[in-house]
């Protein structure tokens, strides 16, 4: 006989992953069944099934190298930019229904609508208002006033337009970094994504600047839908409604924030929760 499976997969000792309860909040978009490898054949996500809210916060927390920046990525296409990655499931856009990995989708219109930004800034060597105009260029807008007013627009949300206002044309790299991240944020927002990506977006920046930042993200998630990615669990609960916790691959259990960091129901995300992770 094989040694047992249970010393291979830690998780068999615990009882199985809790499937999210059914929402009755608007939905933005369903991951269903979803699983992800990589060229490689890694099985990075394994039969991942959730919600994504409209208009809220949802936060995908657990240790490092569970698959929180694979399935975030999975969500806008970025793994269609190596070659041999395959995507298995339905992630469905709603209200209309587009299966965003199914193959009729274009990875590129999907990330025009899908936003995202990264851990480190990653300004453009342009300009402030260049940086936020990008995104309406690729997608063809060239009316001056239209940008003019887009641009604005998309500072104003991401709280860095007082800031910005008497420079615009002045390099990024001007910016400090968390002006610079507050920019990519508005360079995500300004085509009005139906979902803003952020994967660790306060993880390179100073307390104050991540402060700005969480402040920030609380007022986007009003008006969009945000998933984001923390390794900070207490960033997680100040500004999300619903957190995702996964584990190897696995979503371990989804619920409201409050219930996920007071009453979590899986052991192993009460483990993690409570610190006691080794
Ligand atoms: N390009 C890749 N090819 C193969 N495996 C990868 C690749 N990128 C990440 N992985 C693996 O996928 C798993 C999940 O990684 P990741 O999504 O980056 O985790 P997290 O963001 O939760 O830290 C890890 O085991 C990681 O080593
Ligand atoms: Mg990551």
């Amino acid at each position: 006989m094989p040694n047992t499976i249970a010393a291979d997969r830690p998780s068999d000792t615990l009882p199985p992953p809790l499937r999210p309860e059914p929402e009755s909040a608007p939905l933005r978009a369903t991951i269903e069944n979803f699983n992800f490898y990589y060229a490689d054949g890694f099985h990075a996500i394994r039969n991942v099934s959730m919600p994504i809210l409209d208009r809220q916060v949802t936060a995908l927390i657990g240790p490092s190298g569970c698959g929180k920046s694979t399935l975030l990525r999975a969500l806008n296409r970025m793994h269609d930019l190596y070659p041999g990655n395959r995507y298995e499931g339905r992630i469905t856009l709603l209200p209309e229904g587009t299966n965003l990995i199914g193959r009729e989708m274009d990875p590129v219109m999907v990330r025009l609508r899908i936003g995202m930004v990264f851990q480190k800034p990653n300004p453009f060597p342009k300009s402030i208002y260049e940086n936020v105009a990008a995104g309406l260029r690729v997608r063809g807008i060239s009316d001056r006033r239209v940008i003019d007013e887009a641009v604005e627009i998309a500072l104003r949300r991401a709280a860095i337009w007082d800031e910005t206002k008497d420079r615009l044309h002045k390099s990024a790299y001007e910016l400090s970094g968390g002006q610079q991240q507050r920019l990519c944020i508005a360079r995500a927002l300004a085509p009005n994504p139906e979902i803003l990506l952020l994967d660790e977006p306060t993880s390179a920046l100073d307390p104050i600047a991540t402060a700005k930042i969480e402040e920030l993200i609380d007022e986007i998630g009003k008006e969009t839908t945000v998933v984001i990615v923390t390794h900070n669990m207490q960033q997680a609960s100040r500004i999300s409604a619903r957190t995702a916790f996964m584990y190897l691959g696995e979503l371990i259990e989804f619920g409201e924030t409050s219930q996920i960091f007071t009453n979590p129901r899986h052991p192993r995300t009460e483990h993690y929760i409570t610190g006691r992770y080794g």
